[in-house]
């Protein structure tokens, strides 16, 4: 294989126990180890053995209202991927944070931090968060509208790469025999003033190895995709089919153009569940007695969070009653998702207790059990047609489906050239193969409307 030829990337998305619902509930599994800082080093250090482009911190700021029925989401992302940057030395790190209940320049700082910490090797998953669990921590309002936090999130990572370049590379001087630490020409304040935000500069920190973090997003609703076709560099995606996948990829991509932005500066990696068995026989079992620890009342509680419509009332094994719910037009926190669960329902005519099963190991998310052939076949089928650069990787249950991946999936791949068999680069730009935003590129812009810094 030529080392030209494109192979998949690779994220692990660490959810405590695992992606399925009841995976706290499996004989195999740590719930109790889901604040315990060696457990993540694991974790990671596992995938770091499978090569893996980099691993994922999802994030909330709110206890969920159903923490009767499953484990908490994890720890905080800033302050265990520190942690996981030095149990680790070659693997990114993508953290999430929200541009909805944050300042720009606490999260700009944050991530130069741990971009500095890790050598280059770390990500921002932008979201504008969703739910009132959340919303009710920061105000008494509940969740901003759609659009207006879409908006927010614009003015946000502008200013947030505004305050990355407010140091050019090569602002340290550190001359000690002529006592000048930095050139302070070559910082450069932001002086920003918008809508949301007024921000001065510069920022308290050289500009991050990588130049910028990686920036990835996972919105699915139009404003969103506009969003992640303006900023992302990596895109997480909810994909139930391979031909959504295909649309959606196609979609997303062409999308770029009008931002001047070429198609591959952006990954798409749709998630992806794999329950392996060495046999077909031995991952359907798995999956059923996962599938047979869910709690019929949690289903139907999330299901009426999703819907906004209590569906307790309505029979488990009939059908959704279509008639009474919201448009998705009419949904204000997850649109992409709610789209995404009534098409799985029309189209498979699900009933409710159907529709929790269906989403139980992956939240909508693409989910297979099967052989690491048949898994390998199906992630080569996406990758090889139009729908996925890779794939936002979600164990069912932790650490055991990811030690089956590594050991089991991952060599597959890699015969098939399909996967890296050693990490060639050093951040996580590397890895991904996307290029080092240059000061001079990025920086002059905001540079030029600047005074400099004396
Ligand atoms: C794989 C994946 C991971 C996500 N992680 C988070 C997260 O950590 N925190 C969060 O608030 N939202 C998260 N989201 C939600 C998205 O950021 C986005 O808010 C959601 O898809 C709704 O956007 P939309 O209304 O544009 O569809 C995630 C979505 C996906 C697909």
């Amino acid at each position: 294989m030529s080392s030209t030829e494109r192979q998949l990337h690779l994220n692990l998305f660490i959810l405590n126990t695992g992606h399925h619902e009841a995976s706290w509930r499996h004989r195999d599994t740590l719930p109790r180890q889901a604040a315990d800082v060696h457990y993540y080093k694991r974790l990671a250090q596992t995938a770091e053995r499978g090569l893996l482009d980099s691993l994922f911190l999802s994030d909330a700021y709110g206890l969920p209202p159903t923490i009767r029925y499953k484990v908490l989401q994890g720890l905080e992302p800033f302050t265990l991927l520190s942690a996981l940057a030095v149990a680790t030395e070659r693997i990114g790190l993508i953290g999430t944070a929200s541009t909805t209940y944050n300042e720009p320049f606490h999260i700009a700082r944050k991530f130069a931090s741990l971009d500095h910490i890790s050598g280059g090797r770390t990500g921002w998953n932008i979201v504008t968060s969703t739910g009132n669990t959340t919303a009710f921590n920061f105000r008494d309002e509940g969740l901003p509208r759609h659009e207006e936090r879409y908006e927010r999130a614009d003015e946000f990572v502008e200013v947030v790469r505004g305050l990355w370049d407010s140091w050019e590379d090569d602002a340290l001087a550190v001359d000690k025999a002529a006592g000048i630490y930095v050139h302070p020409d070559r910082l450069h304040p932001l002086n920003h003033k918008g809508k949301f935000f007024a921000v001065r500069g510069p920022l308290n920190i050289p500009r991050p190895p990588q130049g910028h973090p990686l920036l990835v997003q996972a919105g699915a609703s139009d404003t969103g995709k506009e969003f992640a076709a303006k900023v992302a560099e990596a895109v997480f995606t909810a994909q139930n089919t391979l031909e959504d996948g295909r649309l959606f990829y196609a979609d997303l991509k062409s999308r770029m153009r009008k931002y001047g932005r070429q198609a591959d500066q952006l990954k798409v990696l749709p998630g992806f569940c794999a329950i392996i068995g060495d046999t077909e026989a031995e991952a359907r079992e798995r999956e059923a007695e996962l599938h047979g620890l869910t709690q019929a009342e949690y289903g139907v509680y999330r299901l009426s969070n999703l819907f906004k419509i209590d569906l307790s009332v309505y029979p488990l094994d009939g059908p959704l009653p279509y008639d009474a719910l919201p448009e998705t037009a009419e949904i204000n926190s997850q649109k992409g998702r709610h789209q995404l669960y009534l098409d799985m329902a029309r189209r498979e005519g699900l009933t409710i207790r159907d529709l929790i099963m269906r989403t139980a190991s992956s939240r909508g998310h693409y989910a297979i059990a099967g052989t690491p052939l048949q898994i390998a076949d199906e992630m080569e089928r996406w990758f090889r047609t139009g729908a996925a650069d890779g794939f936002n990787l979600m164990p069912p249950y932790l650490p055991g489906g990811l030690d089956d991946f590594v050991d089991k999936v991952v060599p597959e791949l890699q015969n098939r050239g399909l996967f890296r068999t050693e990490y060639t680069g050093l951040t996580l730009r590397d890895h991904y193969g996307l290029a080092r935003p240059s000061w001079r590129e990025y920086g002059r812009e905001h540079a030029s409307a600047s005074r400099s810094f004396t």
